[in-house]
């Protein structure tokens, strides 16, 4: 028989964790009621949409709420469509279904897994465009005041792989609804590199989407075949000093210049030129086609997992003095932990 609190089903690494009860989570009253009274009781408690974003080091002894709210609702204004769509609403779904409606803007991002709630906590972005550039607003739950709280996307307070939500608000708010703001015209955003290729003027949502999803398909292992969660580790961000000093050293240093002047580097460039591409150990790897994701080859733990990324870490570090910090949320016994500790 199946165990029923087992997590296996509901994390993209396949890591057969469970905790000690799963909710499952359909409207809005259920998310505010069965939240607030985990809080409330100080029950230790782990909200999830795709579990695309986890690393479960361990079983979890709380409770697992897994939101699967629905709906999107559409408004055309003068300059831009207007959505407000449920948080436990599939990211890719929504891509396509806006695609269909004729509403372009987030093609760009297809195929990233989870839900549309756990788009704005790290500001998702693939290939030239971040959630923050179609984000209107964000509803929270406020476990505190229990309260339905909306932000501008201002007050997100969104950066690279980060928002508001992994910083002050982490831990105190559950994503009940976001808003996007998809603005008209469309203008294809075209800077990735196999995208460059388009010309802006005829260039179609649909070809932009199928170019996305070939390369990521290319690139990028699928969950259902080989558990992972996409990059594993953050593109570092150093200063100009620091990326001229490298690249004396490593002429061919992969790096993008950034509009606060500092220098975003390929993770995936430094691990592969650390010669760990395709290392094994006890059943996990750096992926063969993306050294930045790191897979369970099917038998691999969370601690495997950590441990691969402890010793990647490493060999950067020594080999080129930078610090890789890790993208996806590690899960222990009581809740998130940081790699150091997991
Ligand atoms: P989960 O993994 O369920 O949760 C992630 C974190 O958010 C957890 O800490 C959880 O507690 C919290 N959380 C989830 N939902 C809520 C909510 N409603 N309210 C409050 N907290 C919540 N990311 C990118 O940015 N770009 C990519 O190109 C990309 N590609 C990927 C490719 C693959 C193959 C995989 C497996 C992952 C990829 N990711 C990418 C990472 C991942 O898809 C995103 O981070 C996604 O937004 C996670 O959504 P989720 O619903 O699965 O979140
Ligand atoms: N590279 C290598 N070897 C590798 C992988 C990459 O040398 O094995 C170098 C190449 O020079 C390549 C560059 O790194 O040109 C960048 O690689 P890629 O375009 O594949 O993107 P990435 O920086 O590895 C980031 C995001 C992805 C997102 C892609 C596309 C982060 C941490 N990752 O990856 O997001 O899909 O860009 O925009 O920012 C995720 O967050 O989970 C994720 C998959």
């Amino acid at each position: 028989m199946n165990n029923p609190t087992s997590l296996l089903p509901y994390n993209t690494f396949g890591l057969a964790h469970s905790c000690s009860e799963i909710l499952h989570i359909d409207t809005i009253e259920a998310l505010q009621a069965q939240c607030l009274r985990l809080h409330r009781n100080k029950e230790p408690m782990l909200v999830l949409g795709g579990g695309s974003n986890i690393v479960l080091t361990d079983d979890f002894s709380g409770t697992v709420v897994l939101i699967e709210t629905h709906g999107i609702e559409i408004k055309a204004g003068e300059d831009a469509y207007y959505l407000t769509v449920a948080a436990g609403e599939n990211w890719h779904d929504l891509v396509l279904f806006c695609l269909a409606q004729g509403i372009p803007g987030l093609e760009n991002m297809a195929l990233i897994p989870g839900t549309v709630g756990a788009a704005p906590i790290q500001n998702i972005g693939a290939y030239g465009v971040e959630f923050c550039q179609a984000c209107d607003w964000v509803e929270y739950l406020d476990l505190d005041s229990g309260k339905l709280v909306r932000l501008s996307a201002e007050q997100c307070q969104f950066g690279y792989r980060d928002s508001v939500f992994k910083q002050a608000l982490k831990n105190k708010a559950v994503i009940t609804q976001v808003g996007l703001k998809l603005v008209t015209p469309w203008r294809p955003q075209l800077s990735y590199g196999p995208l460059k290729g388009f010309s802006a003027e005829v260039v179609t949502p649909q070809e932009v989407f199928d170019t996305v999803c070939q390369i990521r398909r290319s690139k990028l292992p699928d969950p259902h075949k080989l558990g992972n969660a996409g990059s594993f580790f953050k593109n570092p961000v150093v200063t100009v000093l620091e990326y001229q000093r490298l690249a004396q050293n490593f002429p061919d240093t992969v790096g993008y210049a950034l509009e606060d002047g500092r220098v975003k580097l390929a993770a995936g460039w430094l691990i592969e030129r650390a010669g760990l591409k395709g290392y094994e150990y006890q059943g996990a790897a750096v992926h063969n086609e993306q050294a930045l994701v790191l897979v369970n080859l099917g038998s691999a733990t969370g601690q495997v997992i950590c441990d691969l990324a402890r010793h990647i870490i490493t060999e950067v570090n020594r080999k080129f003095g930078v610090v890789l910090e890790p993208e996806p949320r590690l899960i222990g016994l009581h809740g998130e932990v940081e790699l150091a500790n997991a």
